[in-house]
């Protein structure tokens, strides 16, 4: 399989190209060295795709690291972001913008040679134009006008197209598109990407941006007796998910060339319409909904009446197109700005690797931390709950060493548990006049959704946002994983995603499953829970606990744990406060409404099912759902170093067990094609 390297493709314009490759069927490898960026673009880009997209941290002058990248991986072509671009910056530590530019450019071009790879797409810039002002008839500006960088970031962009050019000459099997980008603005639709300037901003949406969202006090326009139509400068601003998808047009130009084939050529990429900067800041006014504070400053060094590009080279060649507005870059850049007021930056989150190999990011362990010391960790690894620690004690059973969550001996710690949690009765159902045929994992059973349930799936992800709200902080993490037809036997494409939401008491657990519009099952089957194991009492063993639930019935269960459709009352009642060890254990599915559920509860009451506390400590524990259903297990079985049984206790949240084949059960878990399942559970400490 051949894949196409992006440089830069953790930045702003690299991770919506990396986006609209995978949508046209490129298989992508990231290299960034995260200079200007932060991973967490790649784990939205993932989010986004629903693909893995490989990723190095690597600087582009480490050629020997390069090197590396491109033996493992079969690289068809190049896309070179990777670069620094503030012009200001350039002016004052130029050494650094003609090394790092320049530099990473020829140790790329390097390792390229060296491995046979002539194709690459380059951002180039319309600053190579300078003032394109200074001809007559060159607005809008045509690739045809002479060069004239007016600061070294320009000036690299300039060397590094005559160095692609000069190599051409050489060798003309070398294909070279030069990008020329006008204004680029605007972010990803989905509000899960856009640009994340480290400072004060220089470029005027950026800057208008944090003006709106509190973070500056005025917009200083620079100018306002230049020869527009309002007195202030006109520029080509270009939605860069438009942009992006010129990347796609260029590489698709040069991939149709005929084999031996070579090319240099240069295209603009703008919209051929300019703006004036109060078109632009009524434009953004609107997308906010209030007139945003300005005024009117002198004029900024450098900066000309007119940069309007004549795309017409990119139109008719590579049939490309700017379709999108100011408008509409201006609705996505506020969504953007609104649901990350801070870009990638969450003060109180960080995440470290989560894999025994450090380069791989794609099992990471996040970890987010409240002012009173309540401390959460979560792994993409089954979107599973690693840690929490209350009141400097560790409340939840979990594994330090990411390896041991994929020994036999893990008893499901922590983890997500789908497509079906819990059994699923002589592994086999029936649906639509199709009998399901599972593979069994315990006896004769399904158990917690077979061999390779979502608990050893990595999970895409996560988006993570803070939200605050006066003191109170709440942070948001969603992981994605995509369950196709006929995994583990079960029908139906599934997009399950798991929302957890952490305050400095508590946890949240959202639970969504949507079974796709595109599957190719017309129903499937769907009850996801988490398989966290609470242990309050600051020892390695539960004994001692004092549960105590809303609910004394179970399902009765026959001698392979599989309910008999009735109802009865536990051992002991446990609606009274029940001390669990030894002689008082548990695994039981709990009844809290006889009734059963919908498929999608997450709109009913978060019920609080139980409560535990320990005479050790001080900390209670409140278990709440939306689910008909909870699973107490006291841990009987725990067999892993380091944990013994009862070292921890589950109040898993569910459908009834086995209920796909109890025919008054079955509406609970059977998920048409197009519907969604859905269930909360909340774990709260407090203080007891
Ligand atoms: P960006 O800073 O968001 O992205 C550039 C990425 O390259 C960053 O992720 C950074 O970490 C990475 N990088 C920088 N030096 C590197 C190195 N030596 N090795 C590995 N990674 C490195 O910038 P952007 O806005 O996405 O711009 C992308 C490209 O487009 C740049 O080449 C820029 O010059 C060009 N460009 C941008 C604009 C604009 O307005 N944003 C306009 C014209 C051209
Ligand atoms: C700048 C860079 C250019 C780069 C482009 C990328 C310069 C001289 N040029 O272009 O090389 O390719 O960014 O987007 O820096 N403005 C204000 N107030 C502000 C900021 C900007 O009035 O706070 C005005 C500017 O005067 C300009 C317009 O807004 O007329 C756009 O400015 P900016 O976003 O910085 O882009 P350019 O200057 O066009």
């Amino acid at each position: 399989m051949s894949y196409i390297l992006v440089t830069g493709g953790a930045g702003y314009i690299g991770s919506h190209t990396v986006i609209e490759l995978v949508n046209h069927g490129y298989k992508v490898v990231i290299v960034d060295n995260l200079c200007n960026s932060s991973y967490d673009a790649v784990a939205r880009i993932e989010y986004i795709v629903k693909q893995h997209v490989p990723f190095f941290n690597v600087d582009l002058r480490d050629s020997d690291a390069l090197d590396k990248v491109f033996k493992q991986y079969d690289i068809q072509g190049v896309i070179h972001f990777a670069a620094l671009k503030a012009v200001g910056e350039s002016t004052k530590i130029p050494l650094q913008y003609y090394d790092n530019n320049i530099g990473g450019t020829i140790s790329l071009l390097n390792v390229m040679k060296a491995n046979s790879v002539k194709t690459v797409v380059f951002s180039s810039s319309a600053t190579v134009y300078g003032d394109a002002t200074r001809f007559e008839n060159m607005i809008p500006i045509p690739e045809h006008c002479p060069n004239d960088p007016t600061n070294p970031y320009g000036k690299t962009k300039y060397m590094i197209e005559q160095i692609l050019k000069d190599i051409h000459t050489a060798d003309n099997q070398w294909r070279s598109a030069i990008l020329r980008y006008f204004n680029p603005i605007g972010a990803h639709p989905s509000g899960l990407l856009g640009e994340d300037p480290l400072g004060i901003p220089n470029n005027l949406l950026p800057y208008l941006a944090q003006v709106a969202i509190g973070r500056r006090d005025k917009l200083s326009i620079f100018g306002n007796d230049y020869d527009s139509h309002d007195g202030t400068p006109i520029r080509d601003y270009i939605h860069v998910v438009d942009l992006a998808k010129g990347h796609i047009s260029a590489l698709n130009y040069l991939n149709k060339l005929e084999t031996g084939e070579g090319l240099f050529r240069e295209w603009n990429l703008g919209t051929g319409k300019g703006s004036t900067v109060f078109d632009v800041y009524h434009a953004f006014c609107k997308a906010v909904g209030r007139e945003l504070p300005y005024e009117v400053a002198g004029r900024r060094g450098g900066d000309v009446l007119n940069l309007t590009a004549n795309a017409t080279r990119a139109n008719t060649e590579l049939k490309w197109e700017a379709t999108l507005s100011v408008e509409d870059a201006c609705k996505d850049l506020w969504k953007w700005t609104t649901e990350n007021p801070f870009g990638f930056n969450i003060d109180n989150y960080k995440w470290q690797v989560f894999n025994d190999d450090k380069s791989d990011y794609s099992n990471r362990l996040h970890t987010v931390s409240f002012a009173n010391g309540f401390k959460v960790s979560l792994a993409n690894r089954g979107a599973l709950l690693q840690s929490v620690v209350k009141n400097g004690t560790s409340v939840v059973c979990g594994f330090q060493d990411p390896s041991r969550y994929i020994e036999k001996s893990n008893p499901f710690f922590g983890t997500t548990v789908g497509r079906v949690a819990n059994r699923i009765g002589g592994a086999k159902f029936e649906l639509n006049g199709n009998t399901y045929q599972l593979a069994a994992n315990e006896g004769a059973n399904t158990l917690h959704g077979g061999f390779h349930g979502y608990d050893k799936q990595t999970f895409f992800g996560p988006v993570a946002k803070q939200e605050k709200n006066g003191d109170k902080v709440v942070n948001t993490f969603l992981f994605k994983y995509e369950d196709k037809d006929g995994n583990n036997g079960f029908p139906g494409d599934v997009e399950c995603v798991i929302k957890y939401t952490v305050d400095d008491e508590s946890v949240g657990i959202e639970f969504i499953g949507s079974h796709l519009e595109t599957s190719p099952a017309e129903a499937t089957v769907i009850n996801l829970t988490n398989h966290s194991y609470f242990n309050i009492s600051g020892t390695d063993s539960t004994d001692g606990t004092v549960v105590k639930a809303i609910t004394n019935t179970q399902l009765e269960v026959d001698d392979s744990l599989l309910p008999t459709g009735k109802f009865v009352p536990t051992h002991t009642d446990i609606t009274k406060p029940t001390k669990i060890g030894p002689d008082c254990a548990f695994d039981y599915c709990f009844v809290v409404n006889e009734a059963g559920s919908g498929i999608d509860t997450r709109s009913d009451e978060l019920k609080p099912v139980l409560e535990a506390t320990h005479p050790n400590t001080n900390i209670k524990l409140v278990a709440a759902t939306t689910d008909p259903a909870f699973q107490l297990y006291t841990g009987t079985g725990i067999d892993t170093p380091g944990f013994k049984p009862r070292s921890g206790f589950c109040v898993e949240n569910s459908r009834f067990v086995n209920a796909i084949n109890v025919p008054e059960w079955r509406k609970q878990v059977i998920v048409k094609r197009g519907e969604t399942y859905g269930s909360k559970a909340k774990y709260t400490f407090v203080d007891a």
